[in-house]
């Protein structure tokens, strides 16, 4: 286990919105390097990058054409090793984001694997054996190649899916996972890793982490294979290297080789209880000021997770992803405070979303690069209130999404000069974490007061005590063995027998 997790918290920079630097509209490396001290004196000492290799675009970089090869519209390669140069001259590591499952349709790989006669890659996709011949149960196209055969998709069209067999074959065209040709897959993705790390990548955050083996089992025993096979490799040769899955069931992909993986949004599940819950007419989410939720429904789907997270690596959380609606949506400024004081105080390894720490809001806009509703998502960094925020000086009309225009669009550099702001508060519970082990990855994390309808939230972790109140109404708890407040948002304070929360409170007591 990279013993760097312990204290890492992760910043997510969706590249195309991040900085330009040479004016073309779109996000670029040289933009990143030139923000490395913001993040750095952010707290954050961790990046995940969004897929930044050569791709056609149809789903924002999660169509791979050349896993070796920077996209030309944020630099050349040498300017993504800079990057990395650069980033671990201020203790910043960096994660790529792997896409293991399936490429672009523009891949060389596929465009030979589309041949008719048989070649090296014919099998590094699934084909059926005929034009004719459906595979049934997995979305597919026909009727593109020269090959007699459908081939099966991974996610949209642009994207068909590797090959890495099938745990129970159960036609001729589907290929055992022990088949040279499905073992070559594996080494082949293997391959591209050893090429970025050794470039001086710090490990990756890998894309549909559970996809690879086809007909898995619930246990995904082909999948955690490969896992484990890649960790072993990992373990050997790049022990520093860490990998962080999209998966959301730490049981199997912590037990698989991973080190981290995500709790993902998902409508219902617990995570959604705490930002997200609007899918009702009423918003419950525990979060808002007024939104009579309570935290039971997020532990009951937490806790289990967590516990058989513990000896194998971390269950993390995330302020919001390229994918997921920015928490501004429909949390105001107060109500993010409290939310990132949960989610930076947690056990794990938090991830911090672009822009999120100055609320950024969510911009209805029109689909981008196959982003659909998660588009609004996925606008420029507002940075100053300059051209374009600070984001680029291209034309408006030539920006890669536009920025928020709105009078009141939060920056960092208004943020920056008001001590009250939402960046200060961020800032200032990273600073926290990082100076005190129990709020880190490992410390003990234990509910001390969780109740059902019931508006706070009271946790251990290792010795410290954090209290959390989002609720519009003063909430008094009982006061076990506390001493004294060491950091509060709001007015909350400590007595002798008890803690008292008022409305939309915070603390942390030693
Ligand atoms: C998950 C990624 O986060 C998402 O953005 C992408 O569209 C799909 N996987 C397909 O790669």
């Amino acid at each position: 286990m990279p013993q760097w997790l312990k204290d890492a918290v992760f910043y997510e920079i969706y590249p195309q919105s991040f900085k330009d630097t040479n004016g073309d509209g779109i996000g670029d490396f040289q933009g990143i390097i030139e923000k490395l001290d913001y993040i750095r004196d952010l707290g954050c000492n961790a990046l995940w990058i969004n897929p930044c290799f050569d791709s056609p675009f149809k789903d924002a970089g999660y169509d791979v054409r050349d896993y070796k090869k920077a996209a030309s519209r944020y630099g050349t390669n040498e300017d993504l090793c800079r990057l990395f140069a650069e980033a671990h001259k201020k203790g910043i590591r960096v994660l790529l984001d792997l896409v293991p499952g399936h490429t672009s349709e523009e891949h060389p790989w596929f465009t030979m694997s589309q041949k008719a006669e048989t070649n090296e890659y014919s099998n590094r996709y699934i084909w059926t054996s005929h034009c004719f011949e459906g595979a049934k149960g997995f979305p597919y196209i026909g009727g593109e190649s020269e090959r007699s055969g459908v081939y099966v998709l991974n996610f949209f069209k642009c994207q068909p899916a590797l090959n890495y067999g099938f745990l129970n074959p159960k036609e001729p065209w589907q290929l055992p996972v022990d088949h040279p040709d499905c073992i070559a897959t594996r080494e082949a993705m293997k391959d591209v890793m050893r090429y970025w790390l050794d470039q001086g990548c710090d490990g990756f955050r890998v894309d549909m982490a559970a996809s690879l083996v086809k007909n898995d089992d619930e246990e995904k025993t082909g999948t955690c294979a490969i896992w484990s096979n890649v960790r072993e490799m990992l373990d050997s040769d790049y022990p520093e290297a860490a990998m962080v899955s999209e998966w959301g069931n730490p049981q199997l992909a912590l037990k698989a080789g991973f080190h981290m993986d995500f709790f993902l949004n998902g409508r219902g599940n617990g995570y959604s209880t705490l930002m997200r819950d609007y899918e009702n007419q009423e918003d419950h989410s525990f979060f808002k000021k007024d939104g009579h939720g309570d935290i039971t429904r997020f532990l009951e789907d937490y806790l289990p997770r967590y516990e058989a997270s513990r000896d194998n690596g971390y269950f993390c959380l995330l302020t919001c992803n390229h994918d997921t609606l920015r928490p501004r949506y429909n949390l105001d400024e107060t109500e993010l405070k409290l939310a990132f004081a949960f989610i930076f105080t947690m056990p794990g390894v938090p991830y911090l979303y672009y822009g999120d720490e100055i609320g950024m809001r969510y911009l209805e806009l029109p689909t981008k690069e196959g982003g659909y509703f998660r588009t609004g998502s996925r606008t420029p960094m507002q940075w100053n209130h300059e051209k374009n925020a600070g984001f680029s000086e291209a034309e408006k009309d030539s920006l890669y999404l536009p920025v928020d225009e709105a009078d009141d669009a939060p920056t960092v550099a208004a943020q920056e000069s008001n001590p009250g702001s939402l960046l200060h508060t961020v800032k200032s519970l990273l600073a926290l974490r990082h100076a005190n082990a129990d709020l880190q990855a490992d410390a003990v994390f234990e509910p001390v007061y969780a109740e059902k309808g019931a508006a706070a939230f009271v946790y251990r972790r290792g010795a410290l005590t954090v209290a959390v109140n989002p609720s519009g109404g003063t909430v008094t708890v009982p006061s076990v063995g506390q001493k004294s407040v060491i950091y509060s948002i709001g007015n909350g304070r400590w007595e002798e027998d008890r803690i008292i929360l008022e409305p939309q409170s915070f603390l942390v007591l030693e």
